[in-house]
């Protein structure tokens, strides 16, 4: 689909599910000073102007430096609750029906903030959201594999309390150096939970970093995952495994893991039978949330009609939902794009 109006018609109208996007992601400038100022903070930048025209980066370090600074501003229960629901209503304006959020407790107890107060205000965003806006949710709680192993033992014992609302874990922040092993010990104990386990791999880091994640960590979902195209025995691997990729488009432009979208793998990685789906990661910062990234990966790489609906199927397929509820969203899907 060529024509950007039919198509971007096309996506709001799909419901969707994302999968990979993380809640510090979604701070918007606007919001961090308004959040700054109710908290007596300083500014961490001048203008909502000036914090975009910081925003290019040279790689993922040099984004995640932006990413945490801009963090520090979220202090209470109300500013996680604000955060949260600031990205549902907007989820829920695109069409996004179900959401697994990614968060980043590390970031917020190394600055002191108790893992009580930002959990609350999470969660109480996230009921909200499923009563008021019918949007469904998982939450992900991410370990940040350049920090201590220790730190996320600890986190994982204290996010135990909160079992029954935190689905799984994730592995997030700087990739390049920090193989999946070094977490084997904290996924292991993530499993005797029975948490959910994904892992970003395969964005900065070699394609070797994907099959340690699902072999070592137990990952079911890879995050990124587009360097696995250099290592076509693990390509045949993930499509016989059917293991999901949450492929992130503009995020990879922007990070330069790619060099532009008419070059994302996103097209390659459907042919070869992958199980992709499209998300956002860190919106704020990317220039576009989930009904973007489609609409600019699909422009860039000419994708079919047939391949929108399929990336769309997949977010469902590759969700933790049940297999009911899976089931119910696509036949959605289908009706809706089956409309002229
Ligand atoms: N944390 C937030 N966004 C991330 C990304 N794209 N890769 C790794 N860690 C992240
Ligand atoms: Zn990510």
């Amino acid at each position: 689909m060529q024509d950007r109006e039919a198509l971007e018609s096309l996506v709001r109208r799909l419901p969707k599910a994302e999968l990979h996007v993380h809640l510090e992601g979604t701070l918007e400038p606007e919001l961090a000073l308004r959040i700054a100022e109710r908290n007596a903070l300083s500014a961490p930048f001048p203008s909502v102007d000036a914090a975009r025209a910081a925003y290019h980066f040279e790689n993922l370090q040099s984004f995640l430096d932006v990413y945490y600074t801009m963090t520090d501003v979220l202090r209470t229960e109300q500013d996680f609750y604000d955060l949260t629901w600031a990205y549902l209503t907007n989820a829920a304006t695109q069409n996004i029906r179900h959401v697994e959020l990614f968060f980043d407790p590390q970031a917020h107890l190394s600055r002191g903030i108790p893992f009580g107060i930002f959990i609350a205000g999470i969660l109480l965003a996230l009921e909200d959201a499923e009563t008021h806006l019918g949007v469904t949710s998982r939450l992900i709680m991410c370990f940040l594999r350049d920090q201590p192993v220790e730190d996320a033992a600890r986190v994982l014992a204290t996010a135990h309390l909160y079992r029954d609302r935190i689905a799984g874990v994730g592995l997030d922040s700087a990739e390049a150096g920090y193989p999946p092993q070094l977490f084997k010990d904290v996924f292991d104990q993530a499993a005797a939970y029975g948490m959910h386990r994904v892992a970003h791999a395969g964005e900065e880091g070699p394609p070797a970093y994907i099959a340690e994640a699902i072999d070592v960590l137990g990952a079911e979902r890879i995050d990124h995952g587009v360097r696995c195209l250099e290592d076509p025995a693990l390509v045949d691997r993930l499509v016989r495994e059917r293991v999901p990729l949450t492929v992130c488009p503009l995020s990879n432009v922007r990070l330069r893991v790619v060099p532009s979208l008419a070059d994302h793998p996103l097209k390659r990685m459907l042919d070869a039978g992958l199980l992709v789906t499209v998300n956002s990661d860190d919106p704020a910062y990317f220039g576009g949330y989930l009904v973007e990234n489609y609409v600019e990966a699909a422009l860039a790489l000419r994708l079919t009609r047939d391949e929108i609906v399929t990336l769309v199927e997949n977010s469902f397929t590759a969700s933790f939902l049940s297999d009911e509820a899976k089931a119910a969203h696509i036949e959605a899907v289908r009706a809706a794009a089956a409309l002229p």
